[in-house]
């Protein structure tokens, strides 16, 4: 009977976002709602991230699930009791919070599109917030101070890992399912769609604009670094001097010179976007006995052009002096597993997330005091993967669990 109700469930419920990421799938421990759990569970991601996950309340689990996936009684309860059995509630993630005197509100908004995977949010002068919707294959855009949101449909087979936007107040993304780049015209919801020129770069990740108005662009996996030059949309690639090196996050510096983190090797990369000569900076080894990780997701620049990153892989943020090329690193307040991921610079102070903790964790550090200060996320199951400045010095984030976008106004020094 139950089985039945799912099935139709399944059919009437399931939305635009069916992917499943085909790797992850670990067994689930068995019990009543199993089935269900194996059958509803794995369209956009597949098991791992609920084993993996830290377990919650039955209410908090039925939470979560709702921003995913519109489950009809009675398997929403036979789901969520299954989960709450088999990981309950536990607090071996919890942040270490530290307190100071800054103070910030956050705001959060959950996004139309259920399990979108939102990311990557900005702000325009216009106010107006947008993300992309990943899984859902849309750009979305919302009014803070009205709570309206519009969602924009793209090429469900486009992904858009990342957006930015141009002087114009076009929305230009990065489409990382179909080795595609994208600018959406929000006045007219025209998109304009440009194929990369050599099919082996197929996943554009991050872009950015210099100052000439191209967009430059890291494509993870291919292993490359793309421009594209939009008043004749044309696109040159560039495979990096490292293998596997993974390209990630990328910031112009103010001498327009453009920075790229590895993801795959302990490098950072510096690229002259004239000559597009590479320069490579090794991040330092602690321990040369342990293996290294190489986790560099993001960069973000402060006056002066230090060069700020996020490691993930050790827990730590760093900085990098190009000038000597002297690195200084900082151990991230929640530990070696704190997963720092996303990382932007407001009035040369660093912001950024400790995407391991639950819940998702705000960290703010002083590079004058090396002082942190954190602050748990509200919605809180995580993660921030990119977030940026607003144009008045405020910060835009995300929970790509919790489907939400969110803005965090930050009001200076309580003292
Ligand atoms: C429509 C897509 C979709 C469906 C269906 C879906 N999820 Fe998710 N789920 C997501 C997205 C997106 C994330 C965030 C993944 C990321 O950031 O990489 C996520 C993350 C999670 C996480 C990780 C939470 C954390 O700690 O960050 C858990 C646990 C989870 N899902 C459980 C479930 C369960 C249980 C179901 C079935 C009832 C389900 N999901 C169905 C989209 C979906």
């Amino acid at each position: 009977m139950v089985r039945q109700i799912f099935l139709t469930g399944l059919i009437f419920f399931s939305t635009a976002v069916t992917f499943a990421q085909g790797r992850g799938k670990v067994d689930l421990p068995d019990g009543p709602g199993k089935e269900l759990v194996q059958g509803a569970c794995v369209a956009c991601h597949q098991t791992d991230l609920i084993t993996g996950a830290t377990g919650y309340t039955n209410e908090r689990w039925k939470h979560l699930i709702g921003k995913m996936i519109n489950l009809p009684e009675p398997i929403s309860s036979t789901v969520a009791h299954y989960l709450t059995i088999n990981f309950p509630q536990n607090d071996e993630r919890h942040p270490t919070l530290i307190s100071g005197d800054t103070e910030v509100v956050f705001q959060e908004w959950t996004v139309p599109t259920l399990g979108q995977r939102p990311r990557d949010p900005l702000q325009t002068p216009d106010g107006m917030i947008w993300w992309a919707g990943m899984f859902g294959s849309l750009i979305g855009q919302l009014n803070p101070v009205t709570g309206e949101m519009r969602e924009f449909k793209l090429d469900p087979a486009a992904r858009p890992h990342s957006i930015v936007s141009d002087q114009a107040g076009n929305i230009w993304y990065t489409g990382n399912g179909n080795g595609t780049v994208g600018m959406l015209d929000p006045e007219t919801g025209s998109i304009t769609v440009y194929p990369m020129p050599d099919p082996a770069a197929r996943d554009p990740h991050t872009p950015v604009f210099t100052r000439n108005g191209d967009l430059w662009f890291t494509v993870q996996n291919s292993n490359m670094l793309g421009r594209l030059v939009p008043d004749t949309g044309d696109i040159r690639l560039k495979s990096m001097p490292t293998e596997r090196a993974q390209p990630y996050g990328i910031k112009i510096d103010s001498r327009g010179m453009i920075w790229i983190a590895y993801r795959g090797a302990n490098k950072i990369a510096m690229v002259d976007p004239d000559s597009w000569k590479i320069t490579e900076y090794e991040t330092p080894d602690p321990d040369p006995t342990m293996p290294r990780s190489a986790h560099i997701r993001r960069i973000a620049i402060t006056s002066g052009d230090m060069v700020w990153y996020v490691d993930s892989g050790r827990g730590y943020i760093g900085r990098l002096n190009p000038k000597t090329g002297e690195f200084k690193e900082w151990p991230s307040p929640s530990g070696p597993k704190s997963h720092p991921y996303a990382i932007e610079i407001i009035n040369d102070i660093v912001w950024y997330n400790e995407s391991g903790q639950r819940p998702d964790a705000l960290v703010r550090f002083d590079p004058k005091t090396e002082t942190f200060q954190s602050w748990a996320i509200p919605s809180g199951v995580g993660i921030i993967r990119h977030m940026r400045a607003t144009p008045d010095g405020n910060l835009v984030i995300h929970q790509s669990s919790t489907n939400t976008v969110g803005l965090v106004t930050i009001f200076s020094s309580k003292t």
